[in-house]
């Protein structure tokens, strides 16, 4: 029996864990013990707890109720804490998801104490250092014993840092392993995919009409904290929706909701408020977004797991950030990437509302992500 500590913290990481405690739970429950640990990075309810109830993921063992603060203050926090754990639990291995402060706080507590890391969704890179979750994702590779990587491009990025595909066990942090493994997140998808309509009423709740609204988020600090970029982002929308008398449906994050007054012109944000299309809410739980996903015309967004979610829909996305990590989505024609510029933003929509000749290919895996990386972690561990 190995046991293994998962940290989580942020929305996606609770979702992302779901697939892999769903597997250790229907397949490997005699082989892997799981204890989960919840930094509190996200604790508003709508942020965080609708989505174990939702999702049917065991409750934390322990929450480090960390909450918000700086970089610094929050990862500090979180270091503390998930130290005490470790030597306090003695894993075989701590498990980490994505990027964010929480996967930077877990790689370094249990690096430091010469606690394997395994780390899912590896490999990606978006070669900008200034968000910060490239710099996260790069240090937790970089002190990882198991890597599993979603897409090819994200394992050959650790071919090209140096990571040795030809690597042979025992793996430890100097000899790591890497895989080319499939998105768990897919997994989580098709799992989710055919109760999000019937288990939720969001369309009907909002009025939505199937292929007549634009599904749009924006939460990244670059896009919410510069007013200018902000402003064209609002811009955009509210243009789009008037000349192509779409709904935009814009479940708001935190971050967002709070800067929305101060960072928008007055007259965008009267316009943006003015228009009868706009059906601002409050963030979506899991199944309220695949039921979103699922009937939009077209997604908007500056996240990274609602690019990808658009496409195992068959939706096409514009991408509201200077680059993406997921490349694949932009070779494959789906998805354009526009910035926070109007007419970029403009013209890709132009062009992907037609629908032409969009083709979604299986880039993902084949939805059992999490029970390949459930094998490899008791082959590495026992
Ligand atoms: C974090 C991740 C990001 C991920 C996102 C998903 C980092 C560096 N970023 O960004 O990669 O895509 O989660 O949602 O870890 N807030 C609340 N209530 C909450 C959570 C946040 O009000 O439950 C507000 C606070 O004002 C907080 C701000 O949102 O300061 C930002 O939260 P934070 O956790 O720092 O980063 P996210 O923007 O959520």
């Amino acid at each position: 029996m190995i046991k293994i500590i998962t940290v989580i913290g942020a929305r996606p990481q609770i979702i992302k864990a779901a697939a892999l405690s769903r597997a250790i739970k229907n397949n490997f429950s005699d082989k892997i013990t799981e204890v989960i640990v919840h930094t509190g990075q996200h604790y508003d309810a709508n942020m965080s707890e609708v989505f174990f109830e939702e999702l049917n993921i065991p409750k934390p063992n322990y929450n480090l109720n960390v909450g918000s603060g700086s970089h610094a203050k929050q990862t500090a926090a979180m270091l503390i804490g998930i130290e005490e754990i470790l030597l306090k639990e003695k894993p075989s291995a701590i498990v980490l998801y994505g990027d964010t402060n929480s996967t930077l706080a877990g790689a370094i507590a249990a690096s430091k104490i010469h606690g394997p890391v395994v780390h899912i969704e590896a490999g990606l890179r978006s070669r900008s250092k200034a968000m910060p979750e490239e710099v996260n994702r790069i240090m937790c590779d970089h002190v990882s014993t198991l890597l599993f990587s979603p897409t090819i491009s994200g394992f050959n990025n650790l071919v090209k840092e140096g990571f040795n595909k030809e690597a042979k066990a025992p793996f430890n942090a100097d000899n790591p392993k890497i895989f080319h493994c499939g998105d768990v997140m897919y997994d989580n998808s098709l799992q989710f995919s055919s109760m999000a309509e019937s288990k939720t009423t969001i369309i009907s709740k909002l009025k939505l009409e199937k292929d007549k609204f634009i599904l749009a988020t924006i939460h990244r600090n670059n896009n919410t904290d510069e007013p200018e970029r902000l402003n064209a982002l609002f811009r955009s929308l509210n243009d789009i929706a008037l000349k192509y008398n779409l709904d935009v449906v814009l479940p708001l994050h935190p971050r967002t909701a709070k800067l929305l007054e101060t960072n928008l012109t007055k007259e965008n944000y009267n316009n943006v408020k003015g228009n009868a299309h706009f059906k601002i809410t409050e963030p979506a739980s899991f199944l309220e977004m695949i039921a979103l996903e699922k009937n939009c015309k077209l997604v908007m967004t500056d996240s990274g797991g609602v690019q990808k979610e658009a496409f195992y829909f068959e939706k096409p996305c514009i991408i509201l950030r200077p680059e993406t990590e997921w490349v694949e989505l932009v070779e494959c024609g789906t998805a354009i990437v526009t910035d926070a510029n109007e007419e970029k933003i403009k013209a890709a929509f132009e062009k992907l509302s037609k629908g032409v000749n969009l083709k979604f290919p299986k880039l993902y895996g084949d939805g059992k992500a999490a029970e390949f990386i459930c094998g490899e972690m008791i082959n590495c561990f026992t």
